[in-house]
């Protein structure tokens, strides 16, 4: 058996940072015969050290200065698991230029500066690895930085926030409303205790940044990320949908066609006999289209404890494999193209519209008159139940010009006729 120790430490013992330090532990007699050595944890980040001292046992490892890890010679990795920005980004830049590797799950940090951070470590040539920011549990970085690197790509597309995931599926399961299924989720300790980031949108947002940079080789920041969340979305939506054959998922996407890249996240009405469709509860799955692989998805745990702190124990074990091998900084930044983001008005979708109008005669033909005067092809319009003198009005468009059908939408909600614009949801389509 190998005895070589590599020093690390963890920043942060909160619930990855302490999924992290078990995991590590767990897995101490069987690392060396995996990767050729040991991880030696050396020393543990903290605010509040009591609490730290407590739940490990190990006073000997915790520390409030973050001086005491960049002086230790022993300590090679470093694990950030602080999250935010600061002071997080001081830190890993400073373990950086101290020649120390990192690995972090630090989606906020890797999708508004995946790029200087990359290039620090390539540099230094250090390793930063940060599988665990995108869908927790899920291989998603490494299969696409290396296992599908002979592709290219054309849609990764995914369920990649557990939260929004977990209420939709109430809703479609059991017909509850947005604000009930929130509850429960806040109940369970699925959502946190300001669910603001997963509803709308903004988590899946910071992944889709990441995911998007990577599977198309050209930077794409949060900044560029379109974000839309489900708090709109209500109980008819989805009976509606399931009327149509489909479901609806909060969806992160991300396509190219070799020549710009379309990013942003929001509810969709995904077919039932799409392989995203069956993903459901806290689960998270990602699937990727290339031209070779054609299409793969990968499905698991986006968040928790431990899910998450596999991930990042992956990443510590593929960097003492790298130590062990004189070959860190072997995987660096990718993105070697400069593909434009398309502007939102200017990607094409499909569209679902719900309206309640005034029922009287007309005012179905002038919803199809206004659709042709913004250029919106339709596809189906019916007419739905009826509550007292008003009634509801669905229309499926055709793939359209969002800025065409957002022009559409504002002249149907100017109509003397309209009551409600009830919602607009797009529709996937391969
Ligand atoms: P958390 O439970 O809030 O833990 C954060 C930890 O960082 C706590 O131990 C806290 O210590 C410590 N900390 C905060 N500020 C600090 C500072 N200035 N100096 C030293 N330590 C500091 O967070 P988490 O859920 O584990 O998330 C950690 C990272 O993983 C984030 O980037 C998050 O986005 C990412 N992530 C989380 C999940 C998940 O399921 N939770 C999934 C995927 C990715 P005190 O307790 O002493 O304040
Ligand atoms: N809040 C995220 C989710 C987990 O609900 O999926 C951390 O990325």
């Amino acid at each position: 058996m190998e005895n070589r120790k590599i020093g690390i430490a963890l920043l942060g013992l909160g619930t990855v940072g302490f999924g992290t330090y078990k995991v590590l532990k767990a897995q101490q007699e069987e690392m060396a015969y995996k990767v050729g050595a040991q991880a030696e944890l050396r020393r543990i980040l903290v605010r509040n050290k009591a609490k730290a001292v407590e739940r490990t046992g190990q006073p000997e490892l915790i520390t409030d200065s973050m001086d005491d890890i960049l002086n230790d010679k022993e300590i090679q990795i470093v694990v950030e698991l602080i999250g935010g920005i600061e002071p997080a980004r001081t830190y890993i830049e400073a373990a950086l230029r101290a020649g120390k590797h990192v690995v972090t799950a630090n989606k906020d940090l890797i999708a508004s500066d995946h790029g200087r951070l990359m290039d620090l470590a390539k540099e230094k040539h250090c390793d930063l690895m940060f599988e665990a920011a995108v869908a927790g549990a899920i291989p998603v970085i490494m299969p696409l930085k290396q296992s599908l690197a002979a592709n290219h790509l054309s849609e990764v597309m995914g369920i990649v926030n557990g939260t929004t995931n977990f209420i939709l599926t109430k809703m479609s399961k059991e017909g509850m409303e947005f604000e009930e299924a929130l509850a429960l989720a806040t109940k369970l300790g699925y959502a946190e205790a300001d669910p603001t980031a997963d509803i709308e949108g903004l988590d899946a947002g910071r992944k889709v940044a990441i995911m998007a940079s990577i599977a198309f080789n050209s930077r794409v920041s949060f900044e560029d990320v379109a974000t839309e969340g489900i708090t709109k979305l209500s109980a008819h939506d989805i009976r509606y949908a399931k009327e149509m054959g489909c479901c609806i998922k909060l969806i992160g996407m991300a396509h190219s066609d070799g020549a710009s890249v379309e990013a942003y996240v929001a509810p969709m009405l995904i077919p039932e006999d799409h392989p995203l469709a069956s993903v459901n509860d806290s689960y998270n799955a990602v699937f990727v289209r290339g031209d070779a692989v054609e299409d793969a998805m990968f499905l698991g745990r986006g968040a928790g404890e431990l899910p998450t702190a596999s991930a990042v124990a992956g990443d510590v074990f593929d960097v003492v494999r790298n130590i062990v091998h004189g070959c860190n900084g072997r995987i660096s930044c990718t993105c070697f193209k400069h593909l434009p983001v398309v502007a939102m008005e200017d990607v094409h979708s499909k569209y679902f519209l719900r309206v309640e109008v005034e029922d009287r005669i007309g005012v179905l033909a002038d919803i199809a008159n206004v659709f042709a005067g913004s250029g919106v092809s339709v596809e189906q319009i019916i007419q739905k139940q009826k509550t007292g003198d008003n009634t509801e009005i669905v229309v499926i468009t055709d793939k359209v010009r969002e800025g065409d059908f957002k022009e559409a939408v504002q002249r149907i909600a100017d109509h003397p006729a309209t009551r409600a614009i009830r919602s607009t949801i797009r529709v996937y389509t391969a």
